[in-house]
């Protein structure tokens, strides 16, 4: 299929930042769908506690420190990236374009930057890993109460090579949504009167998705499945499962959600290579901290034992430089690659990462960062409260 070049005037270059490739995606999408992934939970306070924590944070900058030589490479598990990012689970990848979740996969490991897939993915942990190759793939995992399918996809993580196993701990219960029951929308989707002509008003989503998967595979359906069909958080999950999870799993494991210091202490000590500070994008607990203002006491409190990743709201190159000062290893972007994946596919999907990496380099410079080692708490300022 032909493909626009990704840098030409009238393809995603044309967004400049990444509320442009939002904007493109709302036009483009079926309403229901594009809320799922904008919006937050119950009144929807937690987005706005994290975005105005990162905005009460500033920077101050260091001066005069010959930055011409800049460098963005991180370090995450004795590994290089090229940028201190790495793309977030979300759900329905798959959904926004056809193949989204190969495509958004390929724009990581293009831009040499780790990708996580969702338990919820429409495409197959295999095929992502067949189709992304050479890249550094993370498999999310979420604890249903069918443990065997969840033994079998950790197995099948590790056999398709994949890097990290992501387990979410901050979904032991269904989060409360209300526009998604309006918008008669919920995973898996299923077709109902309402979404039939919230999809006929999306020509272009229906045409390039809904019509593409209906010729091929049929609707997008979830491509891991456990027997009964319909995911059921188990909300037992306990340190037992971690430790079950830990035994089992060859490669690294990761607990994201974690927003209290006593867990980032527990998680250390249970022996697990990495958490990720989040509050699921506001998408959960309505009342939750902000995860950058959680970060610092996690990061005193695990001492250095493994690394704090941290996500949620993160949509400019100062607010991850904002985290990398109070000591996260990497800042995970969620709805910034939906938002590219869903207006121009792969090639937009580079183009937020490209985006980002733009905007953190340039912070770094006006910051006197050179490197992203560089990038201390010095360089940040809060007014005392
Ligand atoms: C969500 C789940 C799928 O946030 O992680 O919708």
């Amino acid at each position: 299929m032909l493909q626009r070049d990704w840098r030409s005037p009238s393809g995603p270059a044309r967004a400049l930042n990444i509320a442009d490739l939002r904007e493109a995606a709302r036009r483009r999408l079926p309403r229901a769908l594009f809320e799922y992934v904008d919006r937050g939970a119950e009144d929807e306070l937690a987005l706005g506690t994290n975005r105005s924590a990162l905005d009460r944070l500033k920077i101050r900058p260091r001066v005069l420190r010959g930055v011409a030589a800049r460098s963005t490479e991180a370090m995450l598990f004795g590994r290089p990236m090229e940028l201190p990012i790495a793309v977030a689970p979300t759900a329905v990848a798959g959904t926004l374009w056809h193949d989204g979740d190969v495509l958004s996969a390929r724009a990581a490991v293009a831009a040499g930057i780790p990708y996580t897939l969702s338990t919820f993915s429409v495409t197959s942990l295999e095929r992502v890993a067949q189709a992304a190759p050479g890249g550094r793939l993370w498999f999310q995992l979420y604890v249903s109460t069918d443990r065997d399918h969840m033994r079998s996809l950790v197995d099948r993580a590790g056999h398709a090579g994949y890097e990290a196993l992501v387990l979410t701990v901050d979904g032991p219960v269904a989060p409360k949504r209300e526009y998604n029951v309006r918008n008669g929308f919920h995973m898996p989707i299923t077709l109902n009167p309402r979404l039939v002509w919230d999809v006929a008003l999306h020509p272009r989503w229906l045409m390039g998705v809904a019509a593409r998967h209906q010729l091929g595979t049929g609707f997008p359906s979830m491509a891991h499945p456990p027997a009964r069909g319909v995911h059921q958080a188990d909300p037992s999950i306990d340190w037992d499962t971690v430790q079950e999870l830990r035994d089992r799993f060859p490669g690294k494991l990761l607990l994201k959600g974690i927003l209290h210091p006593e867990d980032a202490r527990l998680a250390a000590s249970a022996g697990v290579d990495g958490i990720v500070v989040s509050n699921h994008g506001g998408r959960s607990l309505d009342a939750a901290i902000a995860t950058i203002d959680a970060l610092p006491d996690i990061v005193a409190a695990v001492d250095s034992r493994l690394p704090v990743l941290v996500d949620s709201a993160f949509q400019r190159g100062s607010d991850i430089v904002k985290a990398l000062a109070l000591g996260a290893a990497a800042v995970l972007v969620g709805r910034s690659v939906l938002w590219g994946v869903a207006s121009f596919g792969e090639p937009g999907a580079r183009r937020s990462i490209q985006i980002l990496g733009e905007e953190i380099d340039r912070v770094m410079a006006q910051a006197g960062c050179a490197r992203i080692q560089d990038i201390a708490s010095e360089i940040l300022w809060q007014r005392p409260s």
